[in-house]
């Protein structure tokens, strides 16, 4: 028997009450609730980790509608679905990712970024103009995300316009709600992974949006320009004006890797820094152009003044940044800035698409950037890092990753039984060896926006 049969057998205790009370109306019609029961942890502020035990969270029309310790009047016939002492957390959010680079997920990791690119990337991404090949690809990354701790990602897919409706496709049957991206590049790379010119970008990125259109009920396009390396200002500029005509948010690299922040100076002289190159093409930010911007590494205080004033997101991708040595992000700066902050895998800079790997290494990287860096900047914390992989980055999609009343119900149910020590452990020890052993086996149960996913 598989072990999500075994465990529905043995552990879960599925009731539904039949207890007096009313069943909430809206519209003239009933309302689809449930609530699912555990020990609920989840943060309302960067250092803020609620921890409720033996407490019931309340689903009402996918959205949350509260923890409470007692089913109120009205809950008593909704489905209880009861985990017994398992953890139930926001769903994860990933900010950055790249879906044809899974298959060298963990592999090639001996060079900086531009060799990385030339030798490493370029060459498989060129992979994905056969739709064959692109099938078995994006087949192994879907299935993977969908068993994972992840409920929403920002993706870039390739240049290629089939490819990256068949990675839609495939997503959209995870049941996740995600972002995906048809990368934009006309420079600096191999003619067998660059767009003709700028105009022939511009084309094959609107007829993508055409064959997508009303397609998908949970896979949302996001505009996707490589980074300032790969894209001329007028591909910039046609992009820009796409991005006006549709309000389509935006995702792309920032300040990743000392190289090439210099090759970006070469190109835009007229920039006053790299996220200029970007504002100066009013893709950085603002109500109107939501953007995400992942690495930063090197962002001095012009460039994180500018990513405030604008209402950027940054993905912070720390395993991405020790595999390609590109260095540590100044994250504690970003925090005490209160900028928006989430957290990456960047697979496949990443070695790992698991956001409980990344959120550790999040706090080791910090540890080391206080230790040798800057010793004003305190390590980050479980707390800190658990918001960034959950309401931080889920901010992105809007009321996401928080159990707070309103937030669309993004959940994922752990059973760490298997982790075996003679402890007696605390729920927020029991979180935190989780965090730290980043073993997605113990995913029992997970929902998105209310809905839950078939995880075998
Ligand atoms: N900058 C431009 N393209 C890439 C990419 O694929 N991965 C990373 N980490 N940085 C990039
Ligand atoms: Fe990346």
């Amino acid at each position: 028997m598989g072990k999500v049969a075994l465990f529905a057998v043995v552990f879960y205790d599925v009731k539904r009450y039949s207890g007096g009370g009313s069943t909430g109306q809206r519209k003239g019609r009933k309302m689809k609730r449930f609530a699912l029961k555990g020990h609920i942890c989840y943060s309302t502020h960067p250092d803020r980790l609620e921890i409720r035990e033996n407490s019931y969270l309340l689903c009402e029309e996918g959205e949350c509608r509260g923890v409470v310790k007692e089913l109120p009047q009205g809950w008593k016939e909704a489905e209880v679905k009861d985990y017994g002492t398992c953890l139930i957390i926001p769903g994860l959010t990933d900010l950055h990712m790249h879906a044809p680079q899974y298959g060298f997920c963990g592999m090639g990791m001996d060079m900086e970024l531009l060799q990385w690119l030339e030798h490493q990337v370029f060459p498989e991404e060129a992979k994905y103009a056969d739709l064959e090949y692109a099938e078995k690809g994006y087949r192994i990354f879907a299935e993977n995300l969908k068993k994972g701790a992840t409920t929403r990602a920002c993706i870039f897919s390739s240049l290629h316009v089939p490819a990256t409706e068949l990675l839609m496709e495939k997503l959209e049957e995870t049941g996740l709600k995600v972002m995906v991206g048809k990368v934009n590049m006309d420079r600096n790379s191999p003619d067998i992974l660059r767009e003709e010119s700028a105009e022939a970008s511009e084309a094959a990125t609107r007829q993508w949006l055409k064959d997508i259109e009303g397609k998908f009920k949970r896979v949302q396009p996001i505009l996707t320009p490589r980074f300032i390396p790969s894209c001329t200002d007028e591909l910039m500029e046609r992009l820009s004006h796409l991005q006006q005509e549709t309000g389509l948010p935006v995702q792309s690299h920032l300040s990743e890797n000392l190289g090439e922040i210099a090759w970006v100076k070469e190109l835009c002289p007229w920039s006053s820094c790299y996220g200029d190159a970007y504002d100066h093409f009013r893709m950085f930010g603002t109500e109107q152009c939501k953007t995400i911007m992942a690495h930063c590494v090197y962002s001095d205080d012009q460039e994180m003044e500018l990513m405030k004033k604008r209402g950027v997101w940054i993905a912070h991708c720390p395993l991405s940044n020790e595999n390609l040595a590109s260095g540590i992000a100044p994250v504690r700066e970003f925090l005490n800035r209160g900028l928006n902050v989430g957290l990456g895998s960047d697979v496949s800079g990443g070695n790992t698409d698991s956001i409980f790997r990344v959120m550790a290494d999040a706090v080791q990287a910090s540890k080391m950037y206080w230790r040798l860096i800057d010793q004003t900047k305190k390590p980050l914390t479980l707390e800190e890092v658990f918001y960034m992989a959950t309401k931080g980055g889920g901010s992105f999609f809007g009321n996401v990753g928080s159990f707070e009343e309103g937030y669309e119900l993004d959940a994922v149910v752990l059973d760490d039984r298997a982790l075996k020590t003679p402890m007696d452990l605390t729920v927020r020890q029991r979180l935190e060896r989780i965090c730290y052993l980043s073993d997605d086996r113990q995913i029992a149960a997970k929902y998105v926006a209310g809905e839950e996913i078939r995880l075998v």
